[in-house]
């Protein structure tokens, strides 16, 4: 779903807006009562959402010098996510999003999240191959 002549989310944000939006959804992320304890074990945190951003960033059309190595199956996976943890994470995204953001951009960026949670949850939660695609024929 591209807008705005098609250009690339990353040409219509800055990687500081994107900045901001993760600062401000983790502080959402980390005061709640359902979801702060995911993130209590991690012992870097600046450098978790540095990540954050990067991916971010990155999954927008961003160029970056040194791209994160993500490991998205492989560090949800033992964590143990559930569903309701899962549309949560989605509530408080688009929160964040609708806060920060443009209509169109905070509409475009959400639509990334639903897909990639999407696909988190099919692995993650339904434990289906991680080859499978959305909409694949079973
Ligand atoms: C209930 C929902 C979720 C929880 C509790 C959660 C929690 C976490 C935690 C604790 C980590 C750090 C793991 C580690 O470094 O050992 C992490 C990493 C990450 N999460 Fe999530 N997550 C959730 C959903 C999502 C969704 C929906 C997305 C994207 C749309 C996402 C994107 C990422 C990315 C990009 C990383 C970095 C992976 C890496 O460092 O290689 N997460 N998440």
């Amino acid at each position: 779903m591209m807008q705005n002549n098609d250009t690339k989310l990353a040409d219509r944000l800055n990687y500081s807006q994107v900045e901001s939006v993760i600062h401000n959804f983790y502080i959402k992320l980390m005061a709640h009562p359902q979801l702060g304890r995911f993130f209590e074990g991690l012992d870097n945190f600046q450098e978790h959402e540095q990540r954050i951003t990067e991916f971010w960033w990155m999954s927008m059309g961003g160029k970056l010098k040194n791209p994160p190595q993500i490991d998205m199956i492989g560090k949800h996976f033992p964590l143990g996510i559930q569903a309701s943890d899962l549309e949560t994470w989605l509530v408080l995204f688009g929160e964040t999003l609708g806060e920060e953001l443009p209509d169109a951009e905070s509409r475009e960026w959400m639509h990334k999240a639903l897909t990639i949670a999407a696909r988190l949850k099919q692995v993650v939660i339904e434990h289906q191959a991680p080859g499978l695609q959305i909409g694949e024929p079973q």
